[in-house]
């Protein structure tokens, strides 16, 4: 009988949790009224709900100065930021001004702003050092007189690398520019650790913590401007019109409570894990290196190339028995750019494996991981 296969690919999403589903349950249709008309008591008491997860939001994250922006998600939010925030700066300095990115982003961050780049602005993606990660005097020599907005993640989605976004922070305020950073992959992974200052526009979103999918957050600056994506009845301080999905909000805040309470809790067991995972397929196989620095390392992460085998073959051989991934979720199968960017050929991009541990993992999955993919790269080899 063929046993499920194990799965090591949480960074791609999580299941809801059962205080998440729970919480979420009367929202459904019990309260279902529409919460920004406010024409009758019962949407007058969901609108109350809404704010009142936007109050909780506000608390669990330490922000006093900024915004809660409900969008669908990371992808929604970090359109919303770079389009938003860059379109104004055009529509108040008739100047299309210069950009600042990493080549290792998520395409929720360079696919906008190819777009920002067809429309005119000049964007400059730099390739981080070989450990993934971007050191402060590489990022201030590409600084321009017209450099208005830095978009850079605080957490890579494949290989886990956690740039110096307090310096990079620092640089930017100094010069008066806006900073922009994808938190997906971070929150309930590292401390939170001044999120008002951190970045003027945070990303995050709800599936990757736990949370149901289809909604995320932008977090902005209260003196920020940014234009709308979306037109209609100006829900969301007229930056996102649409009725908002109160049950999905209310899950999302109970994920974001739960994960902000239980972060160092779940840091030693997913190190626990992740460290035991290494350290037999290290100790068990030749030719195994690991990608991004080690340091610097969401707990939960890990991101290996197998020398010498066929990545085809290895992910075909995988498939059955452990669910990881070869680069993001996103990218529909194509060699992961993040890696080539850090000087991976296309061939070792592909015999490359994302593992990523979950707050179920156990040391059996563990352990059996370890045999599998041990056992497959003898067979390739
Ligand atoms: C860093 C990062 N940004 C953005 C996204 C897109 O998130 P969402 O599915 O919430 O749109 C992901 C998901 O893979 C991600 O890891």
């Amino acid at each position: 009988m063929l046993s499920t296969p194990i799965l090591l690919d949480y960074q791609s999403s999580t299941p809801c949790l059962e205080e998440v589903e729970i919480s979420m349950a009367p929202y459904w249709s019990e309260i279902f009224s529409n919460p920004s008309s406010k024409s009758n008591l019962a949407s007058i008491n969901a609108n109350a709900l809404l704010e009142v997860s936007r109050e909780k939001i506000q608390e669990y994250l330490f922000l006093q100065k900024k915004k809660v922006i409900f969008t669908s998600g990371a992808t929604e939010s970090n359109n919303l930021a770079l389009l938003g925030f860059a379109r104004n700066h055009y529509k108040e300095t008739k100047r299309y001004g210069h950009i600042i990115t990493l080549k290792t982003e998520h395409k929720a961050v360079l696919e906008p702003l190819d777009q920002l780049r067809k429309e005119g602005f000049q964007v400059t993606e730099i390739c981080p050092e070989k450990d993934g990660l971007i050191s402060k005097e590489k990022f201030i020599s590409y600084i321009k007189n017209d450099t208005f907005l830095v978009s850079i993640m605080m957490a890579n989605n494949e290989i886990g690398v956690i740039q110096p976004l307090k310096e990079i922070s620092e640089i930017c305020r100094s010069r008066e520019i806006i900073l922009h950073s994808d938190y997906a992959q971070c929150l309930g992974y590292i401390e939170i650790d001044n999120l008002d200052s951190l970045a003027n526009m945070l990303t995050i979103s709800s599936h990757k913590i736990y949370g149901p999918k289809g909604v995320g957050l932008l977090l902005v600056d209260n003196n920020i401007k940014l234009q709308p994506l979306i037109f209609g009845g100006g829900q969301e301080f007229g930056l996102r019109s649409g009725t908002l999905p109160l049950p999905l909000i209310v899950g999302f805040t109970k994920a974001i409570e739960i994960a902000v309470f239980n972060q160092k809790k779940n840091t030693e067991k997913f190190l626990f894990h992740r460290d035991k995972l290494l350290n037999g397929l290290l100790n068990n196989n030749t030719g195994v290196e690991i990608n991004g620095s080690m340091k610097e390392r969401l707990p939960h992460n890990l991101n290996l190339t197998i020398l010498e085998v066929s990545g085809a073959k290895l992910h075909k051989c995988l498939k059955s028995k452990i669910i990881c991934s070869s680069g993001s979720a996103c990218t529909n199968g194509e060699p992961s750019h993040v890696l080539v960017a850090l000087g991976r050929s296309f061939k070792e991009a592909e015999a490359s494996l994302r593992l990523s541990i979950g707050l179920t993992t156990t040391i059996e999955d563990i352990e059996k991981s370890i045999q599998i993919i041990t056992d497959t790269i003898k067979l390739l080899r």
